[in-house]
């Protein structure tokens, strides 16, 4: 991982140790790394710039919404990909442009398409009839004109877990090629929707190319389809979804990803379009890491646990998926391991953060669970009432809290008791 490593037996985000975070921040805390994840964005902005096709980076907010997060990407030139009104204000909060956004996202409320048209988001990918209808009248009354792409199910394996694949035509994302070629005929006749786009997503965490190229070739297909009957599409969005490395995986680069779909694009002819892409986990995914701490050790007849002070509530990716990722002591010791179970605190068997690590254990010891900084504060909720993680921007030698820990106090301070 990058600038989260091991200096000596002493685990580090770039110059800080983790010791030294946890000391200051307590347990448990997210902590990121910028130079991380500012070269994750590099990586695709770079491969975006060897080719002659225009490609709009679009970072999807859901895999890490943190204000510094975004600022950083923001900082750099990218736009974003939201899900909701509440992303979309995080986006404007953190110096982000709504010009430069494109709102995603299978049930939008009137509410939230209202505000991102008055603050004029950049694209609505549309997945349903429904929607379509729905913005245009909302359109009207604000007296706007949508910019829509249509997201086409392209009905493909991406080979990743079930609850993270969307483009196969039994998940509910997207519209089938055969409706989207209607529905784009249909778009001409709405006054206060017009059809800029084609967009499709197929899941998250692939680690090879060729779900990509499959999809893209159904998407091209249907451009030309809609464009033979006059519609003009002036962007292709390929969604996110680039995978990174938990264990072993081996993920294509930004490169090696992005060259083949833009010389695919280019060799149909349509490499005057602009390209959208919306990555996510291969921004922020290994840019961070949950450190928490062990309470206690405990064995039963079959088996050892860890029980450390992180829980299912605030990383729900092992409980929800069976993800994998690594643990690592903050300060590596020598001695014969043992193997772990990691459990948290929470009252549920399904409180398990990793299983079966090989680990040389005590109590109190520091772990790290890494490849967290996707998909993991976003997903924490309070369960058991417990206050999220505070979050930790590493830059250097410099440690910023960008977000507090919650207190029990917070947590309860807007209910009311009965009269
Ligand atoms: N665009 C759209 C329309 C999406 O639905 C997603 C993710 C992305 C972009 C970003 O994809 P990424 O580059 O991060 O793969 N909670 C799950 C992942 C859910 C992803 C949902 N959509 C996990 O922890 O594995």
């Amino acid at each position: 991982h990058p600038h989260i490593d091991y200096v000596g037996s002493t685990l580090k985000i770039e110059q800080v140790t983790a010791s030294a975070v946890a000391a200051e921040f307590g347990t448990p805390t997210y902590v990121y790394s910028r130079a991380s994840i500012e070269e994750a964005a590099q990586r695709y902005s770079q491969a975006a710039q060897a080719s002659s096709v225009h490609v709009a980076l679009r970072y999807a907010v859901k895999a890490n919404s943190n204000l510094a997060v975004l600022q950083l990407l923001a900082r750099l030139g990218w736009g974003f990909d939201i899900v909701s009104a509440g992303e979309l204000k995080r986006v404007l909060a953190a110096g982000g442009e709504a010009g430069k956004v494109v709102f995603s996202g299978v049930g939008k409320s009137a509410d939230d398409m209202r505000f991102a048209l008055d603050v004029g988001v950049e694209c609505f990918n549309v997945e349903s009839p429904s929607e379509l209808a729905a913005l245009n009248r909302v359109a009207q009354a604000a007296g706007k004109v949508a910019r829509v792409a249509l997201r086409v199910n392209p009905d493909v394996d991406a080979g990743t877990h079930p609850y993270i694949s969307t483009g196969l035509k039994t998940n509910k994302f997207g519209i089938s090629q055969d409706q989207a070629a209607q529905l784009a005929l249909q778009t001409a006749q709405l006054e206060q929707v017009q059809l800029v786009g084609i967009a499709c997503h197929i899941g998250s965490q692939i680690t090879t190319v060729e779900p990509y190229l499959d999809a893209l070739d159904k998407v091209l297909d249907l451009v030309e389809q809609m464009e033979h009957k006059g519609a003009k599409i002036e962007h292709i969005d390929l969604g996110g979804g680039l995978g990174i490395r938990y264990t072993d995986e081996t993920p294509p680069t930004p490169q090696e990803w992005l060259s083949p779909l833009l010389a695919r694009i280019s060799a149909r002819g349509f490499g005057h379009r602009t390209v959208v892409i919306e990555p996510g986990r291969s921004i922020v995914g290994n840019a961070g890491v949950l450190l928490t701490r062990t309470l206690f050790l405990k064995s039963t007849p079959v088996k050892h646990f860890a029980v450390v002070d992180a829980g299912m509530n605030d990383l729900i990716r092992p409980a929800l998926y069976s993800a994998e990722q690594a643990v690592v002591l903050a300060e590596q010791r020598e001695g014969s391991a043992l193997k772990y179970d990691i459990v948290g605190p929470v009252c549920e068997s399904a409180d398990w953060l990793a299983r079966d690590r090989a680990l040389v254990l005590e109590e109190g010891d520091l772990l790290a669970i890494l490849s967290s900084g996707a998909y993991g504060m976003v997903m924490a909720s309070n369960y058991n009432s417990r206050g999220r993680p505070a979050e930790v921007m590493i830059d250097g030698a410099t440690a910023t809290l960008i977000r507090p820990r919650e207190t029990p106090e917070q947590l309860y301070a807007s209910e009311r008791l009965l009269p």
